[in-house]
């Protein structure tokens, strides 16, 4: 009866797949904001001291423990002590919380294509945007209706996502030969065009001056650790549940390192593409740099578009590579976090993989629509900011401890070298067990305090209640619910 489980058919497959979803929107509209905010090229040193003493260990810890488990977050978890299984569940449903709100943000790059024909946000990107395309309204608390055109998107996404998912492990391997170096492709092109622009020196300039002051404040290390967890992917279930799909004498130690050069490359160039548009903007209006640096949808809906507008020649071209780069990048995001969720539940449940990524599909959708209304643009606000914040940091940590505490380090590392192709030394138990959970403890406590003070982004209480602390006791609720479901039964 038990259908035997899918590998990936080859190494290539997971690599791109992992690389796929760790390389995602926030490689473009994160890192380079980040750095230039921290330190600038100072900045890179923290990054890659948090790099290996927690990237790299942790991508090595989600890959071994999908892989020797053969199932996905609380299955991994589950095989180490069945008492930890909730961390696993609260990971997958972290995840189906993004994919969510993950899918509107390329539902608004969907329809930028569009209007990247025309030019359509004029010379007010910033009013074309919150008034036009979002039609925002005042706060979370007036939904307003629904956006039509965004709603179109979010369709469009679930549908893809439900395509590529149909098929399992074998679809998303053959997918990601497209979608991983098509935003490369496209970031190239951006960035060529960015670095021949007038005051694109400036720009990078402002990108990657060293301020060394910066790295005697603590929160520029914190940030370091933060981005290094998102861009990575980590603590969300993706990587656990497409590890799960590895053949038994798949590599570990040299995957994981691939991983994470091939993605924090990807954000250092983007940094340049980003910067050297950001100059040039600059120049055309007349102001010093830092006056026109945004992060986040402000940068890829509202400056990136006036950059576009401003450009010599072929404007719309430049627009639809962009936007495209955006959808391309996030799609593989998008649909690692379904398949995040999806692998644990068919292999809990028994149910099959299509049915369970059609339900997956239909929920978030119905969920999403909640983020397509003219309010839900301070609902995606919240609840990333919530999830980001607090959700990935506790899994990393649960990861931890389970393998460095619970499991012992040691012992893990030998079952990680006797497979990989590169031994790992003393060093990684030193940073499972003690530097990384330090600094995720810490991270944990000072923003719960932060958070605990103040009220999120200036929202009301009630609504940072519903869509921040409300919805991570309801998911660890649910997770813990789920832990004491499906521990009973074996691991597929
Ligand atoms: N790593 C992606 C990014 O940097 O944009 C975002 C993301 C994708 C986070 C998939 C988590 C995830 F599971």
């Amino acid at each position: 009866m038990a259908v035997p489980r899918e590998n990936w058919s080859s190494r290539t497959g997971f690599i791109l797949a992992a690389v796929g979803s760790a390389i995602g929107l926030g490689n473009v509209w994160r890192f380079p904001y980040i750095c230039y905010q921290n330190g600038g090229g100072a900045f890179l040193i923290p990054y890659f001291f948090a790099l290996f003493t927690c990237g790299f260990p942790l991508l090595m810890v989600e890959f071994a423990m999908g892989k020797r488990a053969r199932g996905g977050a609380p299955q991994a978890f589950q095989a180490i002590r069945p008492f930890m299984s909730w961390a696993g569940w609260l990971a997958c449903l972290c995840a189906f919380i993004i994919v969510t709100y993950y899918c509107s943000i390329m539902a608004w790059s969907w329809d930028y294509i569009w209007y990247s024909v025309k030019l359509a946000w004029g010379a007010d990107a910033d009013g074309f945007f919150k008034g036009q395309v979002l039609n925002l309204t005042s706060g979370p608390g007036v939904l307003g209706g629904v956006q039509v055109p965004i709603l179109i998107g979010i369709v469009l996404t679930w549908a893809a996502i439900l395509a590529i998912l149909w098929k399992g492990i074998g679809s998303v391997a053959k997918v990601v030969m497209l979608t991983v170096p098509l935003p490369v492709l496209c970031l190239v092109i951006l960035a060529i065009r960015g670095l021949t622009l007038p005051g694109a020196v400036d720009g990078v300039t402002y990108y990657l001056q060293p301020d060394f002051r910066k790295l005697a404040d603590p929160r520029v290390w914190l940030a370091a650790y933060g981005q290094i967890l998102f861009s990575l992917s980590l603590g969300q279930a993706v990587l656990l549940a497409y590890a799960s799909y590895l053949p038994k004498d798949a590599d570990i130690a040299n995957n994981a390192f691939m991983t994470g050069f091939a993605n924090c490359g990807f954000s250092f160039f983007a940094g340049f593409a980003v910067f050297s548009a950001l100059g040039f903007l600059a120049y055309q209006v007349g102001v010093p740099v830092q006056d026109v640096v945004k992060s986040g949808p402000d940068l890829a809906f509202i400056t990136y578009p006036t950059i576009i507008s401003q450009l010599p020649f072929w404007a719309p071209f430049f627009g639809a590579v962009f936007f495209l780069m955006l959808l391309t990048l996030g799609i593989d995001s998008a649909f690692a976090l379904v398949e995040g969720f999806a692998t644990p539940l068919k292999d809990a449940t028994g149910v099959r993989h299509i049915k369970v990524v059609v339900w997956l599909c239909i929920i978030g959708l119905a969920v999403g629509i909640i983020y397509v209304t003219r309010g839900g643009y301070h609902w995606l606000d919240i609840v990333d900011h919530y999830i980001s914040d607090y959700g990935l940091v506790t899994i990393a940590l649960a990861e931890c401890v389970t393998v460095g505490w619970i499991f012992g380090s040691g012992r893990f590392r030998r079952e990680i070298n006797e497979i990989s192709e590169i031994a790992i030394g003393r060093w990684w138990d030193v940073c499972i067990v003690v530097v990384t959970p330090l600094v995720l403890g810490y991270i944990l406590i000072s923003s719960l305090v932060k958070g605990i003070l103040e009220p999120y982004g200036g929202y009301p209480a009630w609504a940072n209640w519903v869509g921040g602390w409300g919805m991570m006791i309801v998911a660890i609720l649910i997770a813990v619910f789920l832990a004491s479901r499906y521990n009973r039964k074996e691991v597929g």
